[in-house]
């Protein structure tokens, strides 16, 4: 199957739209499905696919006949304590679509999370014990274990199923998340702002940012995995809350000093790093995108945008 037939969900979100974009440039026949209730209608303009407004929830998933449907709808705020709304978009909308690739001979590439090791250790490799310290997580986790029970059924009927556990994805069209837009964004418009960029005591927590571009080649190429599974999908590096200011200040042309603030949660991953050597093996999956090089990309879009 040559996948050329898409239907991605949350399209209008963060990744979703930025895909949308990179497999139309790719000559794929995309259609965007999306609910408009976090992402933006601005992040698809360029897009001259088919959109549809439609909720993940009860979308008739015969209406549209693909040959592969990578899911990046959810709720991506990790701070709601509503279960039962996070469940029911995240978990089971996931399920119902499982159900409907598994029956209709349709490829299916979702969008795990990072979340699910929690404080684990570092670097995270997949089948590490898990630490969930959010609804969000536990639902992400939930998917995972629902699509490993799955497994052989799509391997029997030779089709793809691929979970992609994203570490901290940073880059162009975040800037509506608010306060779920990553990190260097956050730091990025504070010091833009001429403040002082805050973190938590003593900003020598890490993270592993990967950027957008790099995600985006990794969810295309899980169409074509070697292998079904679940995989991480970070740089492979990691950089302090430090460094990054660091970085920003080279490149904003700005000598601003970190203010160091008290960290109010008792559950909080102070470091994130990918352990990607499978999905290098199993999805050829080599990112491009150092820290340094990432920042310089990102910042020359958002200068652009002004
Ligand atoms: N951005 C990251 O750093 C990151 C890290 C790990 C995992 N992820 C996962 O990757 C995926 C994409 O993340 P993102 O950063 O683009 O998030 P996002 O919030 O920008 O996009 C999610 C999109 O899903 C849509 N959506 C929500 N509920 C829906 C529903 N009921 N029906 C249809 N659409 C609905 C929203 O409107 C939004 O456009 C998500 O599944 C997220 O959990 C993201």
């Amino acid at each position: 199957m040559d996948n050329k037939r898409v239907l991605i969900t949350g399209a209008a979100g963060f990744v979703g739209s930025n895909l949308c974009l990179e497999l139309q440039k790719q000559d794929y026949e995309v259609i965007a499905l999306d609910i408009f209730s976090k992402g933006s209608k601005r992040n698809l303009s360029g897009f001259d696919g088919k959109i549809i407004d439609g909720d993940i929830r009860d979308f008739d998933w015969k209406r549209e006949k693909v040959d592969a449907i990578i899911h990046e709808g959810a709720i991506t705020d990790t701070t709601i304590k509503d279960r039962e709304k996070m469940f029911s978009v995240n978990f089971q909308a996931f399920k119902k679509i499982i159900e409907y690739c598994k029956q209709n001979r349709t490829n299916l590439v979702y969008a795990s999370s990072a979340s699910v090791y929690g404080r684990g250790k570092i670097p995270m490799q997949e089948e590490q014990e898990k630490d969930i310290l959010s609804y969000y997580a536990e639902s992400k986790l939930e998917m995972d274990i629902f699509a490993s029970e799955n497994l052989s059924l799509f391997e029997e009927r030779e089709l793809k199923l691929v979970g992609l556990r994203y570490f901290n994805v940073y880059g162009p069209r975040e800037m509506y998340k608010g306060k779920m837009a990553s990190m260097i964004y956050q730091l990025c418009l504070q010091m833009k702002s001429g403040q002082k960029p805050k973190v938590f005591k003593y900003g020598e927590q890490t993270r592993d940012f990967v950027y957008i571009q790099d995600v985006i080649n990794a969810t295309i190429l899980a169409l074509n995995a070697k292998k079904n599974g679940v995989y991480n999908i970070g740089s492979g590096k990691s950089s302090s809350f430090n460094k990054i200011i660091k970085e920003l200040n080279k490149n904003l042309n700005t000598e601003l000093n970190p203010e160091y603030i008290n960290n109010p949660y008792s559950h909080y991953q102070n470091h994130t790093l990918a352990d990607i050597s499978n999905a290098q093996k199993f999805l050829n999956y080599h990112p491009e995108y150092s820290i340094e090089k990432g920042i310089v990309d990102y910042i020359k879009f958002l200068e652009k945008k002004e």
